[in-house]
């Protein structure tokens, strides 16, 4: 599809509608409206920087510092973080699958007005390090927002190692009020202690400094519980083994160009997928497949 087609649709009086046009950076954009909601999706990295619900606030955090460029990651939003996670020597940080455009192959309209765009991974140089393999990414607009990577060796002989992980960065009123639920128990690696392995002893996460942990063998839901702005959001996975929770706090913030030097206050993220110890290795011809499912209610009480 090229920019500035134009679909849209109607369903019994609840019409939703998909714009192609140019976004910040001359960048190809969808807009999606639906009953519910409204988004935007970057070509580049298939990378969604806004889902906000008629009636609420922006669930997703995005920097007003953020690059929009060939080449660079977009900071904020969802990140699409594949085929590794993390920092490879010569190779960088999380992957070179946000960094690309991907190709828009279909937009379909569902029951009730919901809208699902689906993206193809293109072939690119850096993939040549891999055995080949096809990422499919399909993002549905409702009431909630869906994400679906699916990712298929494509090698007849070939094992296919790689990470993949849904780099979440939600909005929050005021990082410090929060609690991150759904972890207790569950191992982790803290990266801000050089990986030391630990166990989750709180109910709720509370963030005062730096916070940047790998949740392993995991696949519970978690909550985000907002009483700034009176906002529960949820996190729901299937396909997914590992959480990672990050806030960089103070001196990162004002390390990193492309983020403001009070971003930290009012973002966290809760990332989902498969890394470190939850890495995958798929047969040839076999296809992984990570779901995630973010929605928001009223904090009630
Ligand atoms: C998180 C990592 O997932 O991403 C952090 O756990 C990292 O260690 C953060 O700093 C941001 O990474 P980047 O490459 O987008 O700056």
């Amino acid at each position: 599809m090229e920019p500035g087609k134009l679909e849209s649709t109607a369903h019994s009086g609840a019409p939703s509608r998909v714009a192609f046009l140019e976004g910040q950076g001359e960048l190809p954009i969808l807009e999606v409206v639906t009953p519910w909601s409204a988004a935007e999706i970057f070509l580049h990295g298939a990378h969604v920087t806004r889902f906000k619900k008629h009636n609420e606030p922006p669930l997703l955090f995005m920097s007003q510092c953020s690059r929009f460029e060939q080449g660079s990651p977009i900071r904020g939003g969802i990140p699409v973080i594949l085929p590794w996670f993390g920092f490879r020597e010569g190779l960088g940080q999380h992957g070179f699958a946000r960094k690309r455009a991907w190709e828009l192959k279909e937009v379909a309209f569902g029951p009730g007005g919901s809208v699902s765009a689906r993206f193809s991974f293109p072939e690119t140089p850096e993939a040549a390090a891999f055995p080949p393999f096809k990422a499919e990414y399909t993002v549905t607009v409702s009431e909630s927002l869906g994400l679906r990577l699916a990712v298929t060796n494509l090698s007849q002989d070939q094992a296919l190692p790689f990470e993949n992980c849904l780099h979440t960065y939600f909005e929050v009123g005021d990082v410090t009020a929060i609690g991150v639920v759904g972890l207790k128990g569950c191992e982790y690696l803290d990266q801000v202690e050089k990986f030391a392995r630990k166990t989750e002893g709180q109910d709720a996460i509370r963030i005062n400094s730096e916070v940047d942990r790998i949740y392993l063998n995991t696949s519970a839901p978690v909550e985000i519980l907002d009483p700034r702005l009176g906002r529960k959001i949820r996190v729901e996975t299937e396909g997914s083994r590992s959480t990672v929770v990050w806030n960089p706090w103070i001196a990162k913030a004002q390390q990193m160009a492309d983020f403001g030097n009070d971003d930290y206050e009012t973002m966290v993220c809760v990332e989902s997928g498969n890394v470190a110890d939850n890495a995958l290795t798929i047969a040839p011809r076999q296809t992984a497949v990570l779901q995630v499912k973010l929605s928001s209610a009223c904090l009630q009480g």
